[in-house]
């Protein structure tokens, strides 16, 4: 059997493209300068962040001076969520997101909670799809935001981010909508002035760019209350000197990312399905979490439970063949307790404790797909060590 490694953790991160990493590690042999600094050493740098600047807002079909960056998509949803509430308390203290969120908007909304703001979080179905009628009920005049990933990072399910917007804005027009578009970006095509999404969180190195940095696109007419005191960079919303290496590997990745996407897309799409038929096809007893319908999920992630076999097990079995995946978002995972999408969508305690999340890149190829699909033959079935697993306490985890 084929021994190469192959890594299907990508929602955790992805490897840079090699045109990323040859370009930063240029950068900081010769580039070297503070983006503040007037002279040539500090513009020099200057003009290749907003070159990086130009190619992301053009990513979206926003203007460049509607982009922030930050350090990452962690830091875009604080930013979003805690710039709004504070810069706009005084118009309405009620906040609106889900229950599949990322820790990051989840905990703002935890600690926004303890300082008088009223939080609501919007029913998902089976599928971790928002129930519009839900969140028709929920907005109200004193909504001041509502945040609503676009991709979920555990299973893939895609929000109807524009039917969001419109029952957001026609309850109250002046809500703002922020949308995670961290697993989004470079898989599902979104425009935020189109869309009337007011504010976006996205991040490098799900992209194939640097770990570190990330960006908010906030629509001018947002106000955002910066969360960080300093010398005002980023124009007074994110004080700090710029991680210039890394805004320019991002707008690399952007570059690269964003060519021919269309076709890229299409091609992981039949990869996921691939994956998707010869694991039902192959192996015993294997459920999909992610959504049934193909067009409801994104097409980088899939999401299984290996009914007969623990999560920390078939990671272990999968690790010991070369194949590298993970359980759930990777600042949880962790940790032991049980994954609150999973649980959100209804999911039995046996079909959580037995689930795996695979996800994929624009790297992998069929032959990454076929090879994993016999590895897992060899740890089930299929296998000699088979016996192994059939007698599992699922509860036990
Ligand atoms: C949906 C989602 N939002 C936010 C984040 C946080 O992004 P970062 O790792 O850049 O802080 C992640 C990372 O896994 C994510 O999947």
């Amino acid at each position: 059997m084929d021994e190469r490694p192959i890594y299907l953790d990508n929602s955790a991160t992805t490897r840079p493209y090699d045109e990323v990493a040859e370009l930063m590690y240029n950068m900081m042999k010769t580039k070297y300068g503070n983006p503040s600094s007037t002279h040539f050493i500090g513009s020099e740098i200057a003009s290749e962040i907003s070159v990086a600047r130009k190619i992301i807002a053009d990513s979206m079909r926003v203007a460049p001076e509607d982009i922030y960056f930050t350090s990452g998509g962690t830091e875009a949803n604080n930013l979003a969520i805690k710039g709004v509430a504070n810069a706009y308390q005084a118009k309405g203290k009620h906040l609106i997101t889900s229950a599949i969120e990322h820790p990051s908007v989840l905990n703002s909304f935890k600690d926004l909670g303890t300082k008088g703001f009223k939080t609501d979080f919007v029913n998902v179905d089976e599928n971790g799809v928002v129930l519009l009628d839900h969140l028709a009920k929920l907005v109200s005049d004193d909504t001041m935001l509502v945040s609503i990933m676009l991709v979920n990072n555990e299973i893939g399910s895609i929000q109807p981010i524009k039917d969001i917007a419109n029952i957001v804005k026609k309850n109250n027009p002046s809500t703002i909508l922020h949308v995670d578009a961290v697993q989004a970006y470079g898989k599902i095509p979104f425009f935020p002035y189109e869309d009337t999404i007011d504010l976006v969180s996205i991040s490098a190195h799900k992209i194939h760019g640097p770990k570190g940095v990330g960006a908010l696109f906030s629509n001018g007419r947002i106000k955002v209350a910066p969360m960080i005191s300093g010398g005002g960079q980023e124009r007074n919303i994110r004080s700090g000197t710029e991680n210039t290496f890394g805004i320019v590997g991002f707008g690399k990745a952007a570059e690269i990312t964003f060519n021919n996407l269309d076709e890229k897309i299409i091609q992981l799409k039949q990869l996921r399905k691939m994956f998707k038929t010869k694991l039902l096809e192959n192996i015993p007893n294997v459920m999909v979490n992610s959504p049934d319908r193909d067009e409801l999920c994104s097409s980088h992630i899939l999401n299984v439970s290996f009914m007969n076999c623990q999560t920390r097990d078939i990671i272990k079995e999968l690790e010991k063949r070369g194949i590298f995946a993970s359980t759930r978002s990777a600042c949880s995972c962790r940790k032991s307790e049980k994954s609150h999408v999973l649980k959100e969508i209804g999911l039995s305690n046996e079909r959580i404790h037995t689930a795996v999340r695979f996800s994929l890149s624009y790297f992998n190829t069929e032959e990454d797909i076929a090879c994993t699909v016999e590895r897992l033959k060899d740890i089930f079935g299929v296998s000699r060590n088979a016996r192994h697993y059939n007698n599992v306490d699922y509860k036990a985890g």
